[in-house]
């Protein structure tokens, strides 16, 4: 490219977009460095969306009259249009998504297209159209954690009575309802979904009108602007609105959770699912086989969600290392904001669609559940609090009890296949209720409070949910 086409209107050359002053190319390499439309253009109908509210409030406050305003409008449909069609042509000249679609405009319009830009720069745009976009995210993927609560719930409540040992340090510790362990996550899905209508409330901030930097002597009118974008703020700084992304960080922090808790779902899943444990069953859609092993079938989909979490708290870190060291107010690194982003945004979408249908379609093995329950003394504490409540103290339970667990462990028994008289052995005050206590069915429901693994409250709880 020669000198000679710098000196030529800014759009009527395609290599150089944004000046007449430089006197050199940049080179191929350099370009492709430094260009964004290969992944910015996804931001296009935002971009639209909010260039079409600058253009509507540059006419209310008569910086450019009705007539400039039609034929944007008129540009703007024809180039959503041909975007929709896949017939806009992208290039890699014109840096980014903004100067593709701006350019356009003019090549449609002429000179109203190159008032479109008057009183704004790109990086309150690029800024205002990352907000467009984040909340639209924001607002599928919490309906997502909604559905997932729910289907997690119509599980949990035809699961309510179904026992299966609960762990800690993954050794049976005490018989919980499977119904309560489905619930568990339910809760985890509700915080995060909690965590993205509060975030939302900090995207959904309006960042034009700051300009390059430090805003415009226009007389523009950004409440206006912000009422037609649906933004229920102004960002009230000029320079922060250009150049902090903290909206985008704590989105990616709440990406990460959301993932951190699929996460451990998913590792779940694929315990219950390994033929040593047997609790479930996932459908096969979600499965693969092996192409050597004929007899595998390998639970990919929460294999590949838990390995997918790794990507999505690399994003938010890498985005918080691209924030530290940037003095006010917007400086280039800001354009690397946004693969991390729009990846860690697909990331949860497409998990958290995958998991609401998977949810619904795990078979429950409810005598394997059990059967597992019932080795690994898992209502030992139930003897012990039994005890308790005929007059011992905690601490001597705890010890009788660990008498009675070594005996069944010798004799290889349960607790409760010992008769009366070998009970009685370890503490006269058993008396034959003790069945009732140290049954799973007993152990379970006498769980019944706020927050407990009985089948009663699991109910409660299920239904609580569903019914949101
Ligand atoms: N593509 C740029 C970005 O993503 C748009 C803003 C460019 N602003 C600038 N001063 N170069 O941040």
């Amino acid at each position: 490219m020669s000198n000679q086409s710098n000196n030529q209107n800014q759009f009527a050359n395609k290599s150089q977009a944004w000046s007449a002053r430089f006197s050199e190319p940049v080179s191929d390499l350099v370009k492709r460095y430094t260009a964004s439309v290969d992944f910015d253009k996804r931001l296009a109908l935002f971009d639209i969306q909010g260039s079409l509210a600058h253009a509507h409030m540059l006419t209310a406050v008569g910086v450019i009259n009705e007539q400039d305003h039609q034929e944007i409008q008129r540009g703007m449909a024809q180039i959503i249009q041909e975007i929709e069609a896949g017939s806009f042509e992208w290039l890699l000249d014109l840096e980014d998504v903004h100067l593709n679609i701006e350019k356009r405009l003019v090549e449609l319009i002429g000179d109203a297209g190159k008032r479109l830009h008057t009183g704004r720069s790109r990086n309150d745009q690029v800024a205002t159209d990352i907000r467009l976009w984040l909340r639209a995210e924001i607002d599928q993927s919490a309906q997502l954690l909604l559905d997932l609560q729910k289907n997690l719930a119509t599980l949990a409540l035809e699961h309510a009575d179904t026992i299966l040992p609960g762990f800690t340090h993954l050794q049976v510790a005490q018989p919980v309802t499977f119904g309560h362990h489905l619930l568990a996550y339910a809760e985890m899905f509700n915080r995060d979904y909690e965590r993205l209508i509060d975030c939302r409330k900090r995207v959904n901030r309006l960042p034009l009108g700051a300009a390059a930097l430090a805003g415009t002597s226009y007389p523009i009118d950004r409440e206006l602007t912000a009422q037609l974008l649906g933004f229920d703020e102004v960002c009230r700084n000029s320079l922060d609105a250009v150049s902090d992304r903290d909206f985008a960080i704590e989105f990616c922090a709440a990406a990460s959770l959301i993932m951190t808790h699929i996460s451990r779902l998913s590792e779940e899943l694929i315990i219950w699912m390994s033929p040593r444990v047997g609790f479930i069953e996932l459908a096969d859609r979600f499965c693969t086989g092996s192409s050597i092993m004929p007899q595998k079938k390998n639970p990919d989909v929460p294999e590949l969600a838990r390995g997918k979490t790794g990507r999505v708290n690399g994003h938010l870190i890498a985005l918080l290392t691209l924030m530290k060291g940037q003095p006010l107010a917007y400086n280039k690194d800001n354009q690397e904001d946004k693969e991390g982003l729009f990846d860690s945004a697909d990331t949860i979408r497409d998990t958290l669609t995958i998991f609401v249908d998977m949810v619904s379609g795990i078979q429950v093995k409810a005598n394997a559940m059990r059967a597992a329950a019932l080795q690994g003394f898992a209502t030992a504490t139930d003897l012990a609090d039994y005890l308790v409540k005929k007059g011992l103290p905690f601490r001597d339970a705890h010890e009788t009890v660990a008498l009675a667990v070594r005996e069944c462990e010798q004799k290889g028994c349960d607790l409760a296949d010992l008769s009366l008289v070998e009970l009685q052995a370890f503490h006269p005050s058993i008396e034959d209720d003790i069945f009732g206590v140290l049954t799973l069915e007993g152990s379970v429901a006498s769980r019944k409070h706020l927050g407990g693994t009985a089948p009663e409250r699991v109910r409660i709880e299920a239904q609580r949910i569903l019914d949101k």
